[in-house]
């Protein structure tokens, strides 16, 4: 079994795999949504703190699977310097204890093989990757073949969601608030400007988005928040079909996942559906329970790394904060 730790940003999260048949024997996940809400976003010392908290309390529900463990794998890479540290101390800590080695793991590769949790993987796939820290679309051939084509020139698809939530006064994270928000809302009595609409260019973009945004808030009173949380989903949506409209037309998909936080959002994956029927593509998508965070997509991919005889000595484990794919 290998026991794998995710601290990257805001969740705790501790999975046990067992890597024969890759089912998932233990998950838990404390999240610190509630604690992060006032600030409406992560503050990174806060969550270094809870994170110290969490951990050990769920390593300890732990303790009947450690003797059967041969690694114990960490997310290293990208999310928060002070919190990713605290899954590595964690996991160089067990390494040296039990005498296993430890499984490096990029977060970003975790969210892909979100959709492959005690299933087989299968590739090749075009991946859209929307979560709070990335918007990217990635070509996977492998794991490790994995390509960025197009990526976001400042904030994020999740984030913009965290930013108009926190404009409206309404909390953190804004996905599932603003999600809820726009169901009750009519998307036609605001226009915003599809991003980036008239350029030839596949890349991403939301702080103009965010900035229509903030200005229509600014003059509208609160009954008015579901219509403009309407239209801004409709919007910030379109952004993107409209992107992966363009490069499918020289990159049709054979097969296309939508990964992520920000994956969880169903008006968005109703569009993409939309948009690959063309293509008769499959649509692959994580569980609803494994969008956002979570350390079992990170046990899942540590499997194919420990099958492949990656994975490395817990001194020379060190995080890297900035490392994408
Ligand atoms: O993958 P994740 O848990 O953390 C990162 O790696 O960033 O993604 C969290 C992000 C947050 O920005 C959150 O607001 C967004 O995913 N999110 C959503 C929804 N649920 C979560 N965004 C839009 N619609 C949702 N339903
Ligand atoms: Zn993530």
């Amino acid at each position: 079994m290998i026991l794998s730790i995710e601290s990257s940003c805001d969740d705790s999260s501790i999975a046990i795999t067992e890597i024969a048949t890759k089912k998932l024997i233990y998950h838990k996940k404390i999240s610190q949504e509630l604690e992060h809400s006032r600030y409406g976003g992560v503050v990174p010392e806060l969550a270094s703190r809870l994170h110290a908290q969490a951990l050990p309390a769920i390593l300890e529900e732990c303790s009947p699977w450690l003797s059967q463990l041969k690694a114990v794998a960490v997310t290293n890479a990208p999310g928060l310097a002070v919190t990713l540290i605290e899954g590595v101390s964690m996991a160089k800590a067990l390494s040296l204890a039990l005498n296993i080695p430890v499984i490096p793991v990029n977060h970003l590769k975790g969210h892909i093989y979100s959709l492959f949790i005690e299933k087989e993987s299968v590739f090749p796939l075009t991946v859209l990757l929307v979560s709070g820290g990335h918007t990217q679309l990635i070509e996977v051939a492998s794991l490790h073949s994995m390509k960025t084509v197009a990526t976001t020139m400042d904030d994020s698809y999740g984030e913009s969601f965290d930013k108009v939530a926190k404009m409206m006064g309404l909390g953190y994270p804004g996905g599932p608030i603003i999600e809820r928000l726009a169901s009750q809302g009519d998307p036609e009595r605001h226009a915003f400007t599809i991003p980036l609409w008239q350029s030839p260019q596949i890349a991403f973009s939301y702080s103009g988005l965010k900035n229509q945004v903030r200005l229509a808030v600014e003059a509208a009173d609160k009954e008015d928040y579901p219509h403009i949380a309407a239209a801004f989903q409709k919007t910030a949506t379109a952004h993107l079909t409209q992107k992966l409209k363009k490069y499918f037309k020289t990159n049709p998909p054979a097969r296309f996942a939508v990964v992520g936080g920000a994956s969880a959002n169903r008006y968005l994956r109703g569009e993409l559906e939309k948009i690959l029927a063309p293509y008769k593509a499959e649509m692959l998508a994580a569980d609803l329970s494994f969008c956002s965070d979570n350390a079992a997509m990170i046990g899942r991919i540590a499997v194919e790394h420990y099958l492949g005889g990656e994975w490395t000595d817990y001194r020379s484990l060190s995080v890297s904060p900035r490392t994408n794919l």
